[in-house]
């Protein structure tokens, strides 16, 4: 067949984004911009530095990590095959597969232990931003590839201060940006020891199964693999049976005990407002003692803005030196929902000027002038073809610029630019070096 044979039979075909994906796009992205910045801004001042992680790992590791009874790893991750390359180790393995992460905190304790953080002075603390990807029914607020803003404390001594630090950073990173309605829960969920979470887990089985003609399909399975989970439950009919059931705070051992009223005081005394809620559990296996979970307004059904806690034990786990471990993940696109449902309305991202030039001459000064003013950190609109007046100024208004600078011959020859001020129509002429000190003294002041 011939090319052009080829191209014709090649209808055009519209591409949409995959289910569960968006396209982020202006003027939203200027608010994810800014909350990205509050949180390197925050982080830092609290002694975290940022750490970038590839996007895929060995599934394996995520299997370990969150456990392979989780929605996650058991239904919700996109694994590949590693290539074709029959030198390389990793993709020479049999059945070796690799994952887009779903999360990343077991990616942060791999690194910290292929770099032997351990060497440096404990704890080391990380923070980090971007996607994630899970295959989860989409609706409002849930995508399967969504973004987290997360940070980790790994390794140092066994003080309650450190998860209430931790927990005062996150709700000064909210407070910072402005969310509305935050309420933060907190629990404890003790250890893996008889005497405490085992302990409590064979009661609650043995509970649950009392009651399992009552039980959901979901709760059910739960009984075996894992019925910690069922607290979880938000089926209406079980809401009842949940409640009667016994509550952890009952079976904690002494030292988780301590731990957990130690954190409430330490949370009291740097001022942080919370709710206990014992029937947080969280959705992965690796988490131990304190969980806490932060809601905000505006969300619907999936209203957790932020999850995390405290998992001593996962870098031992993932074969590094016993290490404590704590954190959390915010998702980023439940926050910018939140903060865009209590700023309705909110101004367009606008331009500071628009440059409406008329002529070749007053072209050359146009891009000198676009020039020299984003060089002074201005938004400038510089329209690639000359536009009549009255559509240039239609344009600008259009774009929600503040000012039009007026070029023409005239201003070109006198060196005398016209600065128009689109809110209220009103000109004056100026020189440049008195426009760029005008531009200055009003951006500053507004
Ligand atoms: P997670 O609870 O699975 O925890 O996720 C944390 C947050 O990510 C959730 O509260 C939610 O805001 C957001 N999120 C989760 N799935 C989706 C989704 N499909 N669409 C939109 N947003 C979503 C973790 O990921 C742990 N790694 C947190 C952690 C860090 N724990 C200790 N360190």
């Amino acid at each position: 067949m011939s090319e052009g044979a080829a191209k014709k039979e090649e209808k055009p075909r519209k591409f949409q984004a995959i289910r569960g994906t968006r396209d982020l796009l202006p003027p939203e992205t200027a608010l994810w911009n800014r909350v990205e910045q509050t949180a390197h801004e925050v982080f830092v001042t609290f002694g975290f530095g940022e750490i970038r992680p590839p996007i895929f790992e060995l599934t394996e590791l995520f299997a370990r990590a969150v456990g392979g009874d989780t929605d996650i790893v058991s239904k919700e991750m996109y694994t590949f095959a590693p290539g074709y390359d029959p030198n390389s180790e990793e993709e020479s393995v049999p059945g070796r597969t690799l994952t887009l992460r779903p999360e990343a905190t077991a990616s942060v304790c791999r690194a910290y232990i292929e770099h032997n953080m351990q060497q440096l002075p404990q704890p080391v603390k990380l923070y980090y931003m971007g996607p994630m990807f899970r295959r989860e029914r989409p609706q409002k607020g849930r995508y399967r590839q969504f973004y987290q803003i997360g940070a980790e404390i790994l390794g140092g001594p066994d003080a309650p201060a450190i998860d209430a630090e931790l927990i005062e950073m996150l709700m000064t990173f909210f407070e910072r940006c402005g969310l509305q309605g935050t309420e933060l829960s907190i629990n404890s969920i003790g250890h893996a020891a008889d005497n405490c979470r085992r302990g409590y887990v064979a009661k609650l089985r043995e509970a649950l199964t009392k009651v399992k003609d009552h039980l959901g399909r979901d709760s059910l399975r739960r009984i075996e693999t894992n019925p910690l989970r069922v607290l979880d439950s938000k089926l209406e009919h079980e809401q009842a049976i949940v409640e009667k059931l016994p509550r952890i705070a009952d079976h904690l051992c002494e030292d988780c005990k301590t731990h957990y009223a130690a954190v409430k005081r330490e949370l009291e005394l740097r001022g942080v407002i919370y709710r206990e809620n014992w029937r947080l559990v969280r959705g992965l296996d690796y988490y131990m003692r304190t969980t806490f979970e932060i809601t905000a307004q505006g969300l619907g059904s999936q209203n957790a803005v932020c999850g995390g806690g405290r998992y001593d034990g996962l870098v031992e786990l993932l074969g590094g030196p016993p290490t404590k471990g704590i954190g959390f993940a915010i998702g980023e696109d439940r926050l910018m929902l939140s903060l865009q449902e209590s700023a309705k309305g909110a101004a367009p991202q606008g331009r500071d000027v628009y440059i409406a030039w008329m002529g070749e001459r007053a072209y050359a000064t146009a891009t000198r002038a676009a020039k020299d003013l984003r060089k002074a950190g201005f938004s400038v609109e510089l329209p690639p073809t000359e536009l009549k007046f009255g559509k240039a100024l239609e344009r600008a208004s259009k774009l929600a610029s503040r000012f039009a600078l007026i070029l023409g011959d005239n201003e070109v020859a006198d060196g005398q630019w016209t600065l128009k001020t689109l809110a209220d129509g009103s000109q004056q002429k100026l020189a440049e070096q008195a426009l760029l000190e005008y531009l200055r003294t009003v951006s500053a002041g507004s």
